[in-house]
């Protein structure tokens, strides 16, 4: 059984509990995160135990907070393999350089397990009509979930999100609005449609359920290098539950005392939409607007985040870094992958790649360290930047 106690704000410590579905804190409006009751979670589970079970997401069950297994809408997400960098590792200045793969989730990106989750609880709940602005990867997951869940989904996206994400979310029969403008400007259409029709906001960290979904990266990584974590784990950083998800993920691992110690993470952004990085540059806090934000990597689109606080706490506590590359690294990395490690990666993850080699450079990560480089995707989504790139 889920040993699901409430939902914590991350602000003002406010919990709140009940079977309905939960968005953000009625206090402050902060993030709400998921509380599990972590000393009965390791009487009943521990390493073993998850190393007899079948390698999916929801292995851990336990730690996840559908409550019913019944209720569990899965088309087969996470447990995606960590590829080592035999090739190109040494080209980034490391040893040890690892690839987790999330393309190989069912549409093809790591939005699959906050999707999986936030469909599974929402049905759980009896919630029939739910919306999303999105840059368009957590979109077209929402529609392929919403449609194995039974549930009609709104999605809102940018005008100029690739062309393979719009078409596949409208086939899964969903309501897809384009919108002229970036994903701040696709939240204004879903806050309109949620006071007209009732939609449930589902929008990245609005409700705590989509980083349960992405935690499990973390919890996968560790187990994947036998409980060891790697030093570093570098993630390509927009709306922020990827990492958020990492944080959470690796700190409740460390209570469960099933590691020792919590990965520095690092976030990843392009210099054309760079807010992250600004932040952590000026020591703030909080995340400012960045002003005609412009990169290829879509995904990572997003000029302010909502979760700016909880975003800079991760950065923060897990003593990592804010790093940009450019979009010529972003293209040059997508042909390095493909080229030398056969691995077709979305331009985020791409983006990723090419920020290690700045933090070796840069002596921000020592060439002895283990790190993983996350691939957020899968580089077919992207037909118009692979066509561009061969001039076709
Ligand atoms: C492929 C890809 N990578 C990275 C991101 C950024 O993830 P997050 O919003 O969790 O920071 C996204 C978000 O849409 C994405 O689609
Ligand atoms: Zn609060």
């Amino acid at each position: 059984m889920s040993h699901l106690i409430g939902y914590k704000c991350g602000r003002c410590g406010a919990l709140h509990q009940g079977r309905v579905p939960h968005s953000t804190c009625r206090s402050c409006n902060g993030s709400l995160l998921a509380v599990y009751d972590i000393e009965a979670v390791k009487n009943v589970i521990d390493k073993e135990t998850l190393a007899r079970r079948p390698p999916v997401m929801w292995k851990y069950f336990e730690i996840l907070p559908v409550i019913n297994r019944d209720n569990v809408v899965s088309l087969g997400e996470g447990y995606t393999p960590m590829i080592e960098l035999s090739k190109v590792g040494e080209r980034v200045g490391l040893k040890n350089a690892y690839l987790k793969d999330e393309s190989r989730n069912p549409t093809a990106t790591f939005k699959d397990r906050p999707i999986s989750v936030t469909v599974s609880v929402l049905k759980e709940l009896g919630v029939r009509s739910v919306a999303m602005p999105s840059a368009g990867n957590a979109g077209s997951a929402l529609t392929a979930y919403g449609a194995k869940a039974g549930l009609e989904v709104h999605v809102v996206m940018p005008s100029d999100t690739p062309r393979a994400i719009y078409a596949e979310s409208l086939v899964h029969g969903a309501e897809v609005i384009l919108v002229n403008g970036l994903i701040t400007d696709a939240a204004r259409v879903v806050a309109e449609g949620v006071s007209r029709h009732g939609w449930l906001d589902v929008s990245t960290m609005k409700v705590p359920y989509r980083v349960e979904g992405t935690k499990t990266m973390g919890y996968e990584i560790a187990e994947q290098m036998s409980w060891d974590p790697p030093d570093v784990v570098v993630f390509p950083t927009g709306g922020g539950e990827g990492l958020v998800g990492l944080w959470k993920g690796f700190k409740e691992l460390v209570e469960l005392d099933w590691i020792d110690r919590m990965p520095r993470l690092v976030a990843v952004q392009s210099e054309g939409c760079r807010p992250i990085v600004e932040a952590y540059l000026k020591g703030e806090d909080r995340v400012e607007f960045f002003e005609g934000c412009d990169t290829i990597a879509s995904g990572i689109r997003v000029p302010k985040p909502f979760a700016d606080a909880e975003i800079m706490n991760a950065i923060r506590e897990s003593q990592g870094t804010a790093i940009d590359v450019s979009e010529e690294e972003i293209v040059k990395s997508v042909r390095e992958l493909a080229v030398a490690e056969g691995i077709l990666a979305c331009p985020e993850g791409a983006a990723a790649y090419a920020a290690v080699k700045k933090l070796t450079d840069l002596k921000l990560v020592d060439r002895d360290e283990k790190v993983v480089i996350i691939n957020t995707g899968s580089g077919l989504k992207y037909f118009e930047l692979l066509f561009r790139m061969l001039s076709i």
